[in-house]
């Protein structure tokens, strides 16, 4: 048997227990512990330190008296009163119950205590930045340059935890279910997902460039050309896009793709999928099969194709009350473009609550609406007396008001929020906007782990957007997404093309897309008519997707997909808001990295290497 003192030094940096580990059953054992040094507690020549690891606390207890004469242990004792937050240590012990009325039931060790008998300081801290604990109010930019510190908080490593428990049970999940996983190269080419693409020059092909992927999708739909069947990868995906709080250049997604299944048969395993992760995670039963609600329907009544239905304060068009309206804004919203098509006017209601917004208050949502193009926000206030107060009352009809009042079942004390627009989407972005900081102001919004969480498939999207500014149309989702077959005819013949449906399908929870996919095209002419929509001429078909083409002509089975993305989903698990919390080491808005200062200016020789020449 080795005792303290004959224990080789080398094995002085190794423990018997986690600091989250010992309870009562350990009481009297002698125990190795390593971990930080967090709080601290001098009770008068006995101190008491909270060890800190991944696991857990454990309280120790210093008792300078109870060295003997060991002169360094003596030594460290008397300075375990002015130990350093953060340094690191190990220690030896016994385990004994907290005296009486000293237990914390909080706490999982809370009942014992390790009374220290030996201890080595294995690495010294400086003062860090911020406090390491739970919550901290230091600004982010801190927390991200220290994020190796941050990451010791319990938050976040419970985050990371969390989201590495997500990932372990779809990676079973799927292997259970036949999907084989595959890597697929950073390095590649520009494969379109709505992005601009981040480029990488070729030191071996001067001049050339790799894309980074913006998600595996020509891939992935390689390896059903390759009879694959089943394929799933946690993949990395880059987007050089605007950046906002569930959005990083950088990301993570759940890529499935698999051949010969229709949506029916799809759908349950993706849906078991994210039922085991509430289920396994928080407890939760959720409700299979998911509703559906299609795209037209989401806009329509929610103002977005990721509508948080669970609440009201749905959008109501009211175009027909006001067809032959005198006011100049509604004329002009209801009036054809030169493409024949006309805008509309909708309107929430905020039953019994005008009181509760000032002029601010209304005003602030104007500007709300006005970041997605609305030009203005009518308001209408019931009074007591039935009257309408507005600001465009004046030009309104007694009929006109009754048909409002009928249409929206109005009644004294209501709130109607109002915008009209030449375009539908302008309507629908601005007000779906509104409704959700509406609904924020008078708390109709469920925070985390309240009420059931509202899963949500959105299906039958449009095929095809017009885009006025490049004048050509766009893929709604990619364009390797198939149309819906009763649309086939007018695809192919090219016409109708903005009434096609396409078989895409999003998946929101909670307001929020935590997936997306489609069936895909599997028919080179297809694809080729899909390009040439797209507005690519042959050559750059040939150019650009050449080798997809080809791939497509060797036998190509029926097959489609879907990514989630993991980073929202395991935001959505943790409860927090940004999707920086879930990941180790994000970027910040502007796609820096605080840490590592990246991105940095590399030496005139690796440039040169490279051929390039930076001009600013
Ligand atoms: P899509 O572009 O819809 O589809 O992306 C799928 C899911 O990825 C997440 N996501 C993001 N998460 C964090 N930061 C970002 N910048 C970001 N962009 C997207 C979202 C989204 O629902 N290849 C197709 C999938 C397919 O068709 O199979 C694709 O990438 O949760
Ligand atoms: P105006 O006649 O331009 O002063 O507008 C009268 C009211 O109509 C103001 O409250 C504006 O905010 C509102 N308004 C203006 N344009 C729009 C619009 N496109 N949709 C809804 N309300 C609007």
């Amino acid at each position: 048997m080795t005792t303290a003192k004959t224990q080789p030094k080398a094995k002085r940096t190794v423990r018997s227990h986690t600091c989250g580990e010992l309870r009562k059953e350990n009481l009297d054992q002698e125990v190795t512990l390593c971990g930080w040094v967090g709080k601290r507690r001098d009770h008068g020549g006995l101190v008491f330190i909270d060890l800190r690891d991944r696991y857990g606390i454990s309280q120790i207890v210093f008792n300078p008296a109870s060295v003997g004469s060991d002169a360094y242990l003596k030594e460290v004792f008397d300075r375990a009163g002015t130990l350093r937050s953060e340094t690191v240590l190990w220690c030896r012990g016994k385990v004994r119950a907290r005296p009486e009325g000293m237990a914390n039931a909080k706490m999982a060790t809370g009942a014992i205590e390790v009374i220290c008998s030996d201890l080595e300081i294995l690495s010294k801290a400086e003062t860090p930045p911020f406090a390491i604990e739970e919550d901290v109010d230091v600004a982010e930019t801190i927390r991200l340059k220290y994020r190796y510190l941050d990451l010791r908080r319990p938050n976040l490593q419970r985050n990371l935890l969390i989201r590495h428990r997500m990932l372990s049970i779809v990676r079973n999940h799927l292997d259970q279910n036949q999907f084989v996983e595959v890597e697929t190269p950073i390095l590649y080419k520009s494969t379109p997902e709505g992005a601009r693409d981040f480029i990488v020059p070729s030191r071996l092909n001067p001049g050339t460039f790799y894309a980074l992927p913006q998600s595996p999708q020509t891939l992935k739909q390689l390896l059903m050309v390759s009879g694959m069947d089943r394929y799933y990868q946690i993949a990395r995906c880059f987007r050089d896009e605007d950046l906002r709080a569930d959005r990083q250049p950088e990301f993570s997604q759940i890529d499935i793709e698999v051949s010969f299944l229709d949506e029916e048969a799809f759908f349950p395993i993706l849906e078991n999928m994210v039922s085991k992760l509430w289920k396994e995670i928080l407890g939760v039963t959720i409700q299979t099969p998911f509703k559906k609600m299609r795209y037209a329907e989401a806009m329509s009544r929610y103002g977005s194709d990721k509508p948080d239905v669970r609440f009201g304060l749905e959008l109501n068009d009211i175009s027909d009350v006001f067809s032959k309206s005198q006011f100049q804004v509604f004329q002009g919203a209801l009036a054809s473009n030169s493409r024949g098509k006309s805008g509309g006017i909708s309107a929430i209601v905020v039953g019994g609550q005008a009181e509760k917004f000032s002029r601010k208050d209304l005003d602030d949502l104007q500007a709300v609406g006005a970041q997605y193009g609305a030009k203005g926000l009518l308001w209408m206030k019931v009074q007591a007396t039935g009257e309408l107060q507005s600001p465009a009352a004046k030009f309104f009809t007694p009929e006109e008001i009754q048909a409002l009042k009928a249409k929206l079942s109005l009644n004294p004390g209501d709130l109607v929020l109002c915008v009209a627009d030449s375009k539908k989407k302008v309507v629908y972005d601005a007000l779906g906007s509104i409704r959700l900081n509406v609904g924020a102001k008078l708390g109709m919004i469920p925070k985390h782990g309240e009420g059931d969480p509202a899963f949500l498939w959105v299906v039958n999207f449009p095929l095809l957007e017009f885009d006025d500014k490049e004048n050509r149309y766009f893929a709604c989702h990619h364009p390797f997404t198939a149309p819906r077959p009763e649309f086939f005819d007018d695809f192919i013949a090219g016409q109708n093309l903005e009434a096609i449906e396409a078989s895409a399908y999003d998946l929101v929870l909670n307001g929020v897309e935590i997936g997306g996919g489609s069936l895909r095209i599997y028919r080179s002419d297809v694809q080729g008519a899909m390009f040439k929509l797209l507005g690519l001429t042959p050559e750059e078909a040939k150019e650009k997707f050449g080798f997809f083409l080809e791939a497509l002509q060797y036998g190509t089975p029926p097959h489609g997909g879907i990514a989630f993305g993991v980073d929202r989903l395991a935001a959505l698990l943790c409860g927090v808001g940004p999707i920086r919390d879930v990941m180790a080491f994000p970027k910040t808005q502007k796609g820096t990295c605080l840490m590592s200062e990246s991105p940095s200016r590399v030496s005139p020789e690796q440039l040169a290497e490279l051929g390039i020449s930076v001009r600013s």
